[in-house]
């Protein structure tokens, strides 16, 4: 596993994250445990905001941090601090930036299904954008008081960005391709679908066009899918201004930036995407003689991933000799459902005997700490599979992982959590979801409590004549 952000081998041996023992931190809050590494994460941001500030954006660049990679309330705050926007995708993500205290004017709404409250809120809360999905989101944009001018105070029209699909097949799982034309996201261009809604945006009164939206993946390594994306954006706001006169002020990249998750994965900077961006658009201002739109961008898991670990308790140990050595550990697919749902690989190491283990190797010179995802690592390994403790066969978090032999009690740290595994973590078989603490500098905060068993059955109602019943057996049983 390659140490990465703060992360360090103490002393004593074990695995330390933000200056803080993650075996301490096991003990006193219980596993499973989130953590996340407060400078890594701020650290991510910076070199997306510099990367995007520079001259290859003559008209500006926004950098949108997509919520649903990782959200809490304290999250909110530091991506305000960091001075980047952020993308919400539900009432719920705008509920929580509202909560946060996070300024409205910073807030892009994406979705494909918003509904009409969540429409009205975000209205009414003065949201920076709607990124406009389909054609039946124009008519719920209709509202109420909407369809005069000025009602929302001090700001007009309601500013909309169109979602397209630029047909761009990404080089990706299927489940997180969204560019190519067989989508259920955004208003497709090569059938004219595109064309149609900025007609009718353009047309309404009430609304703002200001820009052509599009994401085509997620978790990509190369930057010809942005860069082509930018070029069919660009051609298809020249043909939009040949038949209405209409410009784009903004033109919006989406977000699914790579990370490395295991030795597989080669990541590229933040600053290559922004020049291939830059450059697709350069050509294309030359090309057609469009000014050079602000650009947009919404990495989520290229700043949250990297920032996160989850750490669990080593429980069962079952060996089936010849065949495979399973290592339970206290958590799995309900914190972490991404190897169940595509065979996602993850890098863990014991946090408590990380010392045992450290060698030189790695990708990229980076110091790697017991086994690595993909069966090699050091000498004194063997290999184990590490699963979760629901009901599943299929809950597995790391197939064959090189590790010192794991004992009863030993806390396993998975690296490079961060992103989509709290956000998309469940209750199923009731286990209760983990806390989730923020180290720093030898600080520690919980910064989402752990669920208790009481929480599980808080919003639970038991009906009258269920209720009487029981008590009815109860009394006639005594
Ligand atoms: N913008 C839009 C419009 C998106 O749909 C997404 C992700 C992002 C930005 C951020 O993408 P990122 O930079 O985080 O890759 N649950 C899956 C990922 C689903 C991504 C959905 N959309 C996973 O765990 O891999």
């Amino acid at each position: 596993m390659e140490l990465h952000g703060t992360a360090t081998i103490s002393a004593n041996g074990h695995l330390a994250v933000g200056g803080v023992d993650t075996v301490t931190l096991a003990r006193e809050y219980g596993t499973p445990l989130w953590v996340i590494d407060e400078e890594q994460f701020r650290r991510n941001c910076r070199a997306f905001r510099q990367a995007f500030s520079s001259d290859l954006f003559p008209a500006g660049a926004v950098v949108l941090f997509a919520a649903k990679s990782l959200l809490a309330l304290a999250i909110c705050r530091i991506v305000e601090e960091e001075g980047l926007s952020l993308d919400v995708v539900s009432g719920g993500e705008l509920h929580t930036a509202l909560a946060a205290g996070f300024p409205m004017d910073r807030v892009y709404f994406h979705g494909n299904n918003k509904t009409q409250a969540e429409i009205d809120e975000a209205y009414q809360a003065g949201i920076a954008r709607f990124m406009v999905d389909n054609l039946h989101e124009l008519d719920l944009l209709e509202g109420p008081g909407r369809t005069g001018s000025g009602t929302r105070s001090g700001a007009g029209r309601v500013p909309v960005t169109l979602r397209v699909t630029p047909g761009i097949d990404a080089d990706t799982h299927d489940y997180v391709k969204t560019g190519q034309q067989d989508s259920k996201f955004g208003l497709d261009i090569a059938g004219g679908q595109a064309m149609g809604a900025v007609k009718r945006v353009l047309d309404a009164p009430h609304l703002d066009l200001k820009g052509l939206h599009c994401h085509v993946g997620s978790q990509l390594f190369t930057t010809e899918p942005y860069a082509g994306a930018a070029e069919v954006l660009m051609d298809f706001a020249a043909e939009v201004r040949r038949r209405t006169g209409w410009v784009p002020e903004e033109i919006d990249l989406g977000g699914g930036f790579g990370v490395r998750y295991s030795n597989g994965d080669a990541p590229l900077e933040p600053e290559a995407f922004a020049r291939a961006i830059s450059r697709a658009i350069g050509k294309k201002v030359s090309e057609t003689g469009l000014p050079f739109p602000r650009v947009i961008v919404e990495p989520g898991r290229a700043i949250s991933a990297t920032a996160g670990w989850t750490l669990y308790t080593v429980g069962s140990i079952k060996e089936i000799p010849g065949i495979r050595t399973y290592v339970a550990v206290d958590g799995g697919m309900t914190d972490n459902p991404r190897p169940a749902l595509y065979q996602a690989v993850y890098e863990a190491c014991l946090a408590n005997r990380a010392g045992e283990t450290v060698d030189g190797r790695g990708t990229g010179g980076g110091r790697t700490v017991g086994g690595s995802g993909t069966g090699g690592g050091h000498a004194a390994a063997e290999v184990f599979t590490i699963t979760g403790r629901c009901c599943e066969s299929g809950d597995i978090l790391i197939h064959d992982i090189a590790l010192p032999r794991p004992v009863p009690g030993d806390i396993l740290a998975v690296s490079c959590t961060g992103a989509y595994n709290s956000t998309m973590a469940s209750n199923y078989n009731r286990l209760p979801r983990p806390a989730m603490v923020l180290v720093n500098r030898g600080q520690v905060d919980v910064i989402v409590e752990r669920e208790t068993y009481d929480d599980l059955v808080a919003r639970e109602r038991l009906p009258v004549r269920l209720r009487r019943r029981a008590s009815a057996r109860r009394a006639s049983a005594g």
